[in-house]
């Protein structure tokens, strides 16, 4: 079977509906026909300030929503990044092999660097994508599932694969990005210039966890675009075609289909539809979740078993990366 990682990091209180669009739906859809490593990101969220208690409910409420949302621990391995500390090992030995240019230019650490100020930028930052990089080869993954944001941090996996490998002997398996076509990036529905995402204003996005009215007045409230058509054009109509993305990808109908079903009708009827369409999804996952945190025992049970599982693989790949690169064996 073909080898899946992927992570999400821990966001206080809820996901948002693009990381479910842009990669938690391929989550669920390949635990069926893969072999799948799902984790949370614990030590890529201290990138960034936290608050320590804060961080621990973050990871639970990540954990119960990861398994609300479909993924299913008897076909998935479901855990907590720093619960296997043989990414550390691995992302140590990456570190010496990225050059510190190619690092730099790594887009996600320069917009939040840029956001946060260069001078609060922490090491941990700059190296975030090596970790990254080290959570996938660890695993030998062949596909990750992720958004189109990821694109370039999975570039830089993979060069740092190939690099090893012609360095020390094939070791890793190079691996590939699984991004859906059409979802790959979820627009926010107050710029929809942006990507939606959990750093912009709370209008603009919306929360897995929010109260389903909450939900259904932000989609209702979503910045359109002059003109009156509903139809799909990226460029002279974001706002519209966004709505029409997320619409599609959660009805399953086409982009196409739905501009005739909309063919005559106002942006107000598109908000209406889709806020129920939205609504209807977010449900059932937000109870589903309530649910989950109740039986903190059961959950923590759960991800101490897809630790164990994790380490299992993962400490075969440190083995052999240790002996390659010459570091003697503790006899
Ligand atoms: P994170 O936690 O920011 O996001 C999790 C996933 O959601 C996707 N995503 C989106 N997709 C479409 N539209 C959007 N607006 C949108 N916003 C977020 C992201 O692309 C991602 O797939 N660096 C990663 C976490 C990570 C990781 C890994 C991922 C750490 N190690 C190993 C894959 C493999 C991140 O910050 O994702």
């Amino acid at each position: 079977l073909p080898r899946v990682l992927s992570g999400i990091q821990p966001s206080a209180g809820s996901f948002q509906l693009g990381n479910y669009l842009g990669a938690l739906r391929q989550w669920v859809a390949l635990q069926d026909t893969t072999e799948a490593f799902y984790c949370v990101v614990d030590l890529h969220a201290i990138t960034l300030p936290q608050d320590p208690a804060e961080l621990r409910r973050s990871t639970l409420v990540s954990a119960a929503q990861l398994l609300a949302l479909g993924v299913d621990p008897a076909r998935s391995t479901l855990f907590v990044q720093s619960h296997v500390p043989e990414h550390l090992q691995l992302s140590w030995v990456m570190e010496c092999l990225t050059g510190f240019g190619e690092a730099g230019r790594m887009t996600q650490f320069k917009d939040k660097s840029q956001r946060e100020g260069t001078a609060g930028a922490t090491v941990g930052l700059f190296t975030y994508p090596v970790l990254q990089a080290a959570d996938i080869l660890v695993y030998q993954a062949d596909q990750v599932p992720v958004g189109e944001d990821q694109r370039q941090h999975l570039e830089l996996t993979r060069d740092l694969a190939t690099r090893f490998n012609s360095r020390f002997g094939t070791t890793f398996t190079v691996p590939a990005a699984y991004i859906p076509p059409g979802a790959a990036k979820i627009l926010d529905l107050q710029s929809p210039e942006r990507k939606m995402s959990k750093s912009l204003p709370p209008a603009g996005t919306v929360y897995l966890l929010d109260e389903p009215a909450v939900t259904a007045k932000k989609i209702r409230s979503a910045v359109t675009d002059t003109g009156r058509e509903i139809m799909a054009d990226a460029v002279a109509k974001p706002g519209v075609t966004n709505l029409l993305t997320i619409h599609s990808a959660l009805s399953g109908r086409s982009v196409r289909e739905l501009e005739e079903h909309f063919a005559g009708r106002g942006y107000g009827d598109l908000k209406k539809e889709l806020a129920e369409v939205v609504t209807e999804f977010v449900t059932p996952v937000r109870q589903r979740t309530t649910e989950l945190l109740d039986d903190r025992a059961e959950l923590e049970r759960i991800l101490a078993d897809g630790a164990q599982r994790a380490r299992e693989v993962a400490r075969q790949t440190v083995a052999e990366v240790y002996d390659r690169v010459g570091f003697l064996a503790p006899g």
